[in-house]
């Protein structure tokens, strides 16, 4: 049997932040379940910028020759894909938005009418963590908006969701409440 893949991607700065942890926390989970984990730092890797040039709509792979080659490769090969990015701006880190706008045609393939997805099958979770205090966070669209736009991204792939879950308050404490753990720990039931 072939083995059950998860790519773990940390898309912070701080390998010791409210992100992290719920990456971390998220990954002891799925290696309970009996998945295989591939972790990696987003900000480790090298990815140019996106140029717009469209070729992967055709092609399913970006023509520049850096670290997306390995992260694409990571992409197909796992069933669930767990994104963790901190909320900026209401929104996802530069490289984060980076990467998704890298990954462009391996997501979609562009056709007449509508997009078709081009990574129906797999699933994903998705972990922000934010300042602004819940349930302000939502309500003001701070975390609302980072979850949206990776939502976006999985959704348009054709990926279907275990979970979106928010640490919201960080501001006071970087340490994850418990209910915000027991959260992560439902989307491995
Ligand atoms: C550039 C930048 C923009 C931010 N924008 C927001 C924001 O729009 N809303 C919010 O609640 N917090 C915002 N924050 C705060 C972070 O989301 C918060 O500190 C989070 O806990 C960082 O997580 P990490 O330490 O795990 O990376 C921002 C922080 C930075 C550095």
């Amino acid at each position: 049997m072939r083995p059950k893949r998860v790519l773990a991607i940390l898309g912070s700065p701080h390998i010791d932040g409210a992100t992290a942890t719920m990456l971390n926390h998220s990954i002891c989970e799925a290696e309970k379940a009996g998945y295989t984990i591939a972790k990696i730092n987003l900000y480790e890797k090298q990815l140019a910028f996106c140029v717009g040039c469209r070729r992967c709509l055709t092609s399913g792979m970006c023509v520049q020759k850096d670290d997306i080659q390995e992260i694409i490769s990571l992409l197909h090969e796992s069933q669930i894909v767990v994104l963790a990015a901190p909320t900026y701006w209401a929104n996802v880190p530069a490289p984060v938005k980076n990467l998704f706008d890298r990954l462009l045609g391996t997501a979609m393939e562009e056709t007449a009418a509508f997009p078709k997805p081009r990574l129906s099958g797999k699933k994903y979770v998705l972990l922000t963590a934010c300042n602004t205090p819940a349930p302000f966070s939502w309500i003001f669209g701070q975390s609302r908006g980072a979850i949206r736009n990776m939502d976006e991204f999985f959704k348009t792939a054709g990926m279907k969701s275990m979970g979106k879950i928010v640490c919201a308050n960080t501001g006071k404490t970087k340490n994850v409440p418990e209910r915000v753990l027991r959260k992560i720990e439902r989307c491995w039931k």
